[in-house]
């Protein structure tokens, strides 16, 4: 039997989490479940942001679903005190997650649920593939009462590896994106990225594009794109902007995933949304549609991951909206609306 870990965090997590177990439960019911505390729940509980044992946990599962961290309640910036969001680049870094996959497909049924106009977002299909475990966020930092320095750097090995997860994920084209006109990481990953694609992956197209430039193009013409290979902190900030063409960060799933063999960990783009927290009105599409990722990529299962988008898509053409799509719908509405839709299907 698969053993899962679910993490539900901090903020709206846990009532997302939950939805997302409904799912699984009607889809996947012969999956066994761990949960385990993460970010500022774990901090109030044990005065850390991850545990050994919630990490070995999940080292030791099929699979690690987990929803949000962060808070006000925790927030600070005191480099001593411990941040919930250490606990989310623990489970990355310890995991060995450093393929992130984020798809932003938007749906017919919300083309006109995002600010950007019909015609610019209709048809869309793209794929984020975010470098998960290197760059600026795991560089050495340091603090002095006047000055603070945040080290950015990559190896070729690092840049190696998730070019080739990107190039392999393209059915056309390979955007890279780097700021290589200031930064001398982004020079070396675009030598590197352009080393694999020739030696390996000559038929892809491959095009360089600087990271501003990528920001503007994405709301611009995002049909351009077919896959985005981009650094950590590039690939954080392009995965919001592009979460509005699907309508709503709510909507967006994400995929992080290892060496082979290896457990990944499923989790929404959005975070604890602490503004809504504990009101029921969250939108919990972005953590169905990463179970149906985790059922996909983790378990093996295309059939019952297919279902599950299927539902969800279904559900949103029968006029589901959450408040943050517009509409009314709770987050209890929502996950029945795509229970029922799995139950005709
Ligand atoms: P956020 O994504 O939590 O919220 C941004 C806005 O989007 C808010 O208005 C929120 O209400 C809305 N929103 C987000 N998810 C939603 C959903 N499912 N349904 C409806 N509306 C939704 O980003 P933030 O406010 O910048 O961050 C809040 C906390 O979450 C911070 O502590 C941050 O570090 C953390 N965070 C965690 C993760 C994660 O755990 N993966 C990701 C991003 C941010
Ligand atoms: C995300 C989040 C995280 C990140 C934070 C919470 C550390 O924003 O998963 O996109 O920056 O990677
Ligand atoms: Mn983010």
């Amino acid at each position: 039997m698969p053993t899962i870990v679910t993490l539900p965090g901090d903020g709206i997590g846990p009532e997302v989490l939950a939805a997302a177990r409904r799912i699984l439960d009607a889809v996947a019911p012969d999956l066994d479940y761990t949960e385990h505390l993460v970010g500022g729940a774990s901090i109030d509980a044990h005065g850390t942001a991850l545990t050994d044992e919630t990490l070995d946990a999940c080292r030791a599962a099929d699979g690690v679903l987990l929803a949000a961290v962060g808070g006000p309640k925790w927030d600070t910036t005191d480099p001593d005190k411990p941040r919930p969001e250490q606990g989310l680049l623990g489970l990355r870094k310890g995991l060995g997650l450093f393929a992130n996959l984020r798809p932003v497909r938007p749906l017919p049924a919300l083309y006109d649920a995002s600010p950007l106009r019909r015609e610019i977002i209709e048809n869309t299909d793209l794929l984020v593939v975010r470098e998960l475990t290197g760059g600026i966020y795991f560089g050495e930092k340091t603090r002095t009462a006047t000055t603070a320095t945040d080290l950015c750097s990559y190896s070729v090995e690092e840049v190696e590896r998730i070019a080739r997860v990107a190039f392999r994920a393209a059915r056309s084209r390979v955007t890279s994106v780097d700021k290589a006109n200031v930064l001398e990481t982004s020079r070396l990953w675009r030598e590197v990225v352009h080393r694999v694609h020739g030696e390996e992956f000559p038929n892809v197209l491959l095009e360089d594009v600087l990271v501003d430039n990528a920001a503007m193009q994405l709301v611009a013409a995002p049909r351009h794109f077919d896959v985005i290979l981009t650094e950590n902190m590039f690939g954080d900030i392009l995965s919001d902007e592009a979460a509005m063409i699907t309508g709503s960060i709510g909507m967006l799933p994400s995929a992080s995933l290892g060496a082979e063999g290896d457990p990944g960990l499923f989790e929404p783009v959005h975070g604890s949304a602490p503004d809504i927290a504990g009101q029921g009105v969250a939108n919990p599409l972005a953590m169905i549609l990463s179970a149906a990722l985790l059922l996909r990529h983790g378990l093996g299962r295309e059939k019952e991951a297919a279902a599950v988008e299927s539902a969800v898509d279904a559900a949103l053409d029968g006029g589901l909206r959450t408040r943050d799509l517009g509409g009314e719908a709770t987050t209890d509405e929502a996950t029945q609306a795509v229970l029922a839709h799995l139950e005709r299907t």
